[in-house]
């Protein structure tokens, strides 16, 4: 297999191999511990019943989204669920859409199963929307089976609504293209998860993880929805890749779904505060402009004046210990992606940083 590397992962986890003092840059709630869980789980044991997942967790994860069990397959984090879904969803030859500027993974995704991928403009003019209308005619002069997004969006952290993705949806099944959402920020925004994609239809898949909101990145646990028969599709083609899954993981992702609305309330709140640190921040600067996430802790800030924000990200990292992810990562060199998911504290430590870093001229 032909592949080129992600380079945007490779930069992301060289810099957590040395710990920044002030952290801008990673997209998530901060790891928790299993001491975060009340009461810390008694009786862990290897054994579980696991060739397909835990039914518990299967069970919980499908009430929670208002589908069936078996329209439900738990992955190794949404990562692997995205994996899963484009191998099973693609032909080599296949042309896949996918939104631009997006996480890099998806961008590359389909070239491992000998697809071409062409880009689906989102843009801030536009709020980072995406019109139904415009997708159904790419959709159509393409012939692509497959599109790909993101929602809420990384980098812009914009959230579309329900109506947005139904809408979506029937643009490109109407053409007979599949469209798969990766919703792993989702919870970041209230909504009603069940309604975000009228449940589960044919020509729709959605993928998600305890890791972002939640905070249990290092359970690797995900999932992806969809129809009894493309879940049916994507087990099989699991069946190369894991024998087994991880009871251990699986049974403390259950005490963690357990506890889900805690963590859930937690993580918009924090969101919520640091929201409104950036947003004072912004006010502030006239070189500095973002589309407004109103929820969660992402956002992407386009630097005036600034081609390339890699020198800032550098400046930033060396002379103060802030690390931004340059928009390059994302396509948009112009731009740099910030996450407040920190304590209000390193937020506001980091983005005074990022005012002095401007105010002495690198850009
Ligand atoms: C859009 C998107 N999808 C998936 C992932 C990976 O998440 P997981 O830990 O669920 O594999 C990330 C991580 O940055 C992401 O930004």
């Amino acid at each position: 297999v032909q592949f080129d590397p992600i380079t945007y992962l490779r930069w992301a986890k060289g810099n957590h191999s040395t710990p920044a003092a002030v952290d801008l840059a990673s997209s998530g709630m901060a790891s928790r511990s299993l001491e975060d869980l009340n009461p810390r789980p008694e009786g862990l044991q290897l054994t579980a019943p696991n060739f397909y997942g835990l039914p518990a967790l299967h069970e919980a994860i499908a009430e929670h989204h208002g589908v069936q069990a078996d329209e439900v397959l738990i992955t190794a984090g949404s990562s692997m669920a995205n994996f899963l879904a484009t191998m099973s969803l693609t032909r080599p030859g296949d042309t896949v859409l996918v939104e631009a500027p997006a996480y890099e993974p998806l961008q590359r995704l389909p070239a491992l199963f000998g697809c071409s991928v062409a880009p689906i403009p989102r843009s801030e003019s536009d709020g980072w929307a995406l019109d139904p209308t415009t997708l159904g005619e790419q959709v159509q002069r393409s012939g692509a089976t497959l599109a790909i997004i993101t929602n809420p969006h990384n980098p812009s952290g914009v959230f579309l609504d329900a109506g947005r993705v139904q809408a979506l949806h029937a643009a490109c099944a109407d053409h007979a293209c599949t469209l798969l959402v990766d919703e792993v920020y989702a919870e970041f925004h209230p909504h009603d998860a069940a309604a975000i994609g009228g449940l589960v239809q044919e020509r729709l898949v959605r993928t998600s993880s305890l890791t972002k909101v939640l905070g249990f990145g290092p359970l690797r646990l995900g999932w992806a929805l969809a129809s009894a028969e493309r879940i049916a599709h994507m087990h099989a083609l699991n069946d190369y890749a894991m024998v087994m899954h991880g009871s251990i993981n699986e049974l403390l992702g259950l005490e963690v779904w357990r506890e889900r609305e805690r963590f859930v309330d937690e993580a918009r709140r924090r969101g919520d505060f640091n929201g409104d640190i950036v947003r004072r921040f912004l006010s502030s600067r006239d070189d500095l402009d973002w589309v407004d996430p109103k929820h969660g802790i992402l956002g992407f800030l386009q630097v005036q004046g600034t081609p390339d924000t890699q020198v800032l990200a550098d400046h930033l990292l060396h002379e103060y210990g802030v690390v931004v992810v340059p928009g390059a990562h994302f396509g948009r060199p112009d731009s740099i992606r910030i996450g407040f998911g920190a304590s209000a504290d390193m937020v506001r430590k980091g983005l005074q940083s990022l005012g002095r870093a401007l105010d002495e001229g690198k850009r």
